[in-house]
């Protein structure tokens, strides 16, 4: 019999009750549903709805099935009920016949759901949020380790200005930061209870929220019932900065397979996270890169689908909502493995310094020292910006590098440039110049490094 029998004089169809059920994914809440039942009792009792000893035996028997499904939390599935709620109240009525009969008063499953899914991702988001961390902390170490390791940076996928992968990294460590802010942001709006919210309208028995609220763990207890019941906004929230978060970790992934591409060839990874072909034995893929790229639409996916699924819907619960989890826990799930995925790539990345260095150096990177130059020398920018231009242009027609080109052809352009110019367009100096916040230069790094340490050390 379900949960509603009294009103009802036929079967469902069967069809329609397999259609209808949600056990083979909401089970994943038990321990929610269970903890949460628990402290529900403990509000029945205190308003002698239960008596002691009828609180003690619920709360025993819930412990007890808690047991046996930490054992093995799949023996859910093999029931027919609709949901985990459903499910753990047949349970506690085999075993305590009248008595678990009595556990529903004044709750409702749809202040029941919202709750059993705010205490879900309140413990999901600790995992996250450590998992975040130990990305982080490999992205400092691998750039302490790498601090001299020039590259070319770019912009449009051409070579701009001479950079460090350790610089690269902290770029990361920057997007990475954010995503933690808003994780933490996101923590913070959820963290309040709606049980006792009721169906929809508040509960009519005398229970203090507040109180119950203390007890599961929330920073405070929801202000409007019609409101807790039909409030989604958390799964958005967290679907968004999961989606975020992912479209760094596929932009990280695409640096990284160009880097490692054969024309590039700035990194390699190292066997243990690689694939070969079935077919063309020199092959190396970087597979879990490219995976990473791929679940990324995956978790923006779920996002839209659970926006759309709010889109319109009529105060309070409605039975759409049931649908928002598989979304909500596959894309934490996604989110989760390609952290721990990204932190092992941190591990297993050697850089190709020759071939970086090499790369840095080509493509014009120090031109914009060379425009800097003729600026102090006192040519107005955009005009330096020109001349520069007309010297490249001379350049590459005999594919020389502006090191390679003689002073005396250097004057042909500018009777101001001299022999210090040489000294002002290298590499090195290219790099330490910028020196200023937030800048590439070796000591900004490396301060940037030393902070950042003592901030993972806390
Ligand atoms: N399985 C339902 C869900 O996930 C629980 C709430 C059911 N409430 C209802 N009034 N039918 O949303």
């Amino acid at each position: 019999m379900s949960l509603w029998g009294g009103r009802f004089t036929e079967e469902p169809n069967g069809f329609f009750k397999t259609f209808n059920r949600s056990l083979d994914v909401d089970y994943k809440l038990v321990k929610q549903d269970i903890f949460l039942s628990i402290q529900w009792s403990k509000a029945l009792k205190k308003i002698d709805v239960l008596t002691v000893e009828e609180q003690k035996k619920i709360e025993i028997v819930l412990n007890t099935i808690l047991k046996e499904v930490e054992i093995n939390s799949k023996i859910i599935l093999e029931s027919q009920e609709e949901d985990i709620h459903s499910w753990i109240e047949k349970k506690l009525i085999s075993s305590l016949g009248l008595l678990g009969k009595k556990l529903h008063t004044g709750r409702s499953r749809n202040d029941q759901v919202t709750t059993d899914l705010k205490l879900w991702c309140k413990y999901k988001v600790q995992k996250i949020l450590n998992n975040i961390y130990d990305f982080k902390k490999n992205l400092v170490d691998l750039a302490e380790k790498n601090q001299r390791s020039i590259m070319p940076g770019y912009t449009h996928l051409q070579s701009a200005q001479p950079i460090t992968f350790a610089y690269w990294c902290l770029a990361y460590l920057e997007m990475f930061k954010r995503d933690e802010s808003r994780l933490k942001d996101a923590l913070y709006r959820l963290d309040e209870c709606p049980l006792g919210s009721g169906a929809l309208a508040g509960t009519a028995w005398n229970i203090n929220r507040e109180e119950l609220s203390d007890q599961l763990g929330f920073r405070t207890a929801t202000k409007n019932a019609l409101d807790s019941v039909s409030d989604r906004d958390y799964v958005i929230e967290l679907l968004s900065v999961a989606s975020i978060s992912m479209i760094h970790l596929s932009r990280f992934s695409e640096d990284l397979i160009f880097f490692n591409s054969g024309e590039v060839n700035f990194i390699e990874l190292s066997d243990s996270i690689t694939s070969g072909s079935s077919l063309m034995p020199q092959k190396k893929n970087p597979d879990a890169l490219e995976l990473i790229r791929a679940k990324c639409g995956k978790v923006c996916g779920n996002l839209l689908s659970n926006m759309i699924l709010l889109k319109g819907l009529p105060l309070s619960y409605n039975k759409d909502m049931q649908e928002d989890k598989k979304s909500l826990f596959e894309a934490m799930d996604i989110w989760i493995n390609c952290l721990k995925i990204s932190v092992l790539i941190l591990k297993n990345i050697t850089l190709n310094l020759k071939n970086c260095k090499k790369s840095a150096k080509k493509g014009y990177t120090n031109a914009t020292e060379l425009a800097d130059y003729l600026v102090k020398k006192g040519i107005p920018f955009r005009d330096a910006h020109h001349l520069t231009g007309k010297i490249i242009l001379y350049a590459s027609k005999l594919n020389l590098s502006l090191e390679q080109i003689e002073l005396t052809e250097f004057k042909k352009y500018s009777k101001l440039i001299e022999q210090d110019i040489y000294k002002n367009i290298n590499l090195d100096s290219s790099l330490k110049k910028r020196n200023s916040l937030g800048g590439v230069s070796f000591s900004q790094v490396s301060k940037k490094i030393a902070l950042e340490k003592k901030i993972l050390n806390k």
